[in-house]
């Protein structure tokens, strides 16, 4: 892009000596005979210096200069002026002039003069462009959480992302794992190369392995010209393989044959390709749980699994609901043009204990459609699904032929059958939540008649 400079002159000899000179030597002049006119281009063009003298009629340089400074301070701005008004260049300088030149011009000062400051804007918007990718490095910034397991999480992903090692994001629906597989890839050194991304839930098993390896024209019937598979698309850079957990048997052997190997052959193709992919995995199953059902098998899984992330489900980690509350809110504010300006206290205490199934992705859309629904300047309960905010107690009548004990273990029972539910039946799961181990807890099922199939 060429560097724009406005020239400011009211002789027009002087404007048009000096636009010959800057387009002879690539930059793009602009002209005004006056400051009025001047920041009329200013406003339009947003030129990258300015360079006026002083003495104009109407608004004369000095007046000009100081609405740049106050106004337009990234703008650097060269005085003109004529011999024997030094003090006014001097004065200039402390308004904020970036230098000055004396009158007569002399065009090699000029030059030399612009071709410095052109080069110092440079520099400072290469160094502004730096300083935003190391900030946007070691923040995972649109990665929201303060808990412990997520503190402990992007520990993980700062060690990890700078390697080349394969990872297996495993967590439930709605926790963040392509987030967090697209922190790894923008925090490694791939950051350059491509990123690719497959979900190997939404293809049949026969093009999925096109989509993978590639094929090629007249592999089968449909494949009407040459296909580049993801793998060859993804050399040197990263690979995305999402829902992991669907392929079939028979891909999974051929997905192992790259891992260990690097090297595949496209449908259709006898002759061998080479390449070098990071992997990044993801899959809201239980891996290790297909492996006994001998769905999923163990050796491509320890190929996988070189690095273990698991997302942790939101309601384990709920200290991270208010941030996360927060950042939709002003995310889906700006997007809407809503302008709320608070969230009633009573929401956050709903969201707080809500158990969010769905987990961040649920959150994020109960905010959003809150805050396209909301009418007000405070988001409130109504705003949100009634689910929200109406969890069932867990409530005994005290009776008193069965006195203090017998209401004590009314109540443990309901809690039991409550919690069991909550937790799809899962009896290992709700133990571990009532901080008990599991033999004891099947004595209570036992003791309290709670059918254990
Ligand atoms: N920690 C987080 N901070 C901010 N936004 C998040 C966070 N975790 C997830 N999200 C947002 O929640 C949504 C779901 O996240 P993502 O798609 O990464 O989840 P996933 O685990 O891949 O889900 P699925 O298993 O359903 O594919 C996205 O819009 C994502 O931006
Ligand atoms: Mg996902």
């Amino acid at each position: 892009m060429k560097t724009k400079i406005l020239i400011v002159d009211d002789e027009v000899d002087v404007l048009d000596l000096m636009r010959e000179l800057f387009e002879s030597r690539g930059y793009l002049p602009l002209t005004a005979t006056n400051g009025v006119e001047a920041l009329k281009v200013v406003r339009e063009e947003e030129p990258d210096m300015v360079i006026t003298d002083i003495r104009m009629p109407d608004m004369d340089g000095m007046q000009l200069l100081e609405i740049l400074s106050n106004s337009y301070s990234n703008i650097p701005v060269i005085m003109v002026t004529a011999h024997g008004t030094i003090e006014t260049a001097v004065e200039a300088i402390k308004m904020g002039a970036k230098d000055y030149i004396l009158k007569p011009l002399r065009l090699d000062e000029i030059l030399a003069k612009v071709e410095t400051i052109a080069q110092l804007k440079n520099l400072e918007r290469e160094n502004e462009y730096l300083k935003s990718r190391l900030a946007y490095r070691f923040n995972f910034k649109n990665i929201i959480g303060k808990s412990e397991s997520m503190n402990e999480l992007f520990k993980l992903i700062h060690d990890v992302a700078p390697t080349a090692i394969t990872v297996l994001i495993q967590g439930e629906n709605g926790t963040g794992k392509e987030l967090i597989a697209n922190a790894i890839h923008f925090n490694s050194p791939n950051v350059n190369k491509p990123f690719i991304k497959l979900n190997c839930a939404v293809l049949a098993e026969t093009l999925l392995e096109s989509e993978l390896f590639g094929h090629v024209k007249g592999a089968f019937t449909g494949a009407i010209k040459d296909k580049v598979g993801r793998f060859e698309l993804a050399d040197r850079g990263t690979l995305f393989l999402d829902e992991i957990g669907e392929i079939s048997p028979n891909m999974q052997v051929k997905l192992l044959r790259v891992l260990q190997e690097g090297e595949f052959e496209r449908v259709g193709e006898a002759e061998t390709i080479k390449v070098d992919v990071r992997i990044i995995a993801a899959s809201n199953q239980d891996l290790e749980e297909k492996i006994r059902e001998g769905t999923f098998r163990q050796d491509l899984y320890y190929r996988l699994n070189v690095i273990p992330i698991h997302v942790p489900p939101l309601r384990e980690r709920k200290d991270d609901i208010e941030l996360l509350v927060y950042h939709f809110f002003e995310k889906f504010d700006e997007v809407y043009k809503k302008n709320i300006k608070k969230i009633d206290p009573e929401v956050l205490r709903a969201l707080e204990e809500y158990d969010w199934p769905g987990n961040i992705r649920e959150l994020e859309n109960y905010m959003e459609r809150a805050i396209v629904l909301n009418k007000t300047d405070k988001l409130s309960l109504s705003d949100f699904p009634e689910t929200i905010g109406h969890k069932q107690k867990t409530v005994v009548e005290f009776n008193e032929n069965d006195g203090l004990v017998g209401a004590i273990e009314a109540y443990e029972r309901q809690l039991i059958l409550a919690e069991l539910k909550s937790n799809k039946g899962n009896k290992a799961k709700t133990a571990q939540k009532f901080k008990i181990n599991r033999s004891t807890f099947m004595s209570r099922l036992k003791k309290y008649d709670i059918s254990s199939s």
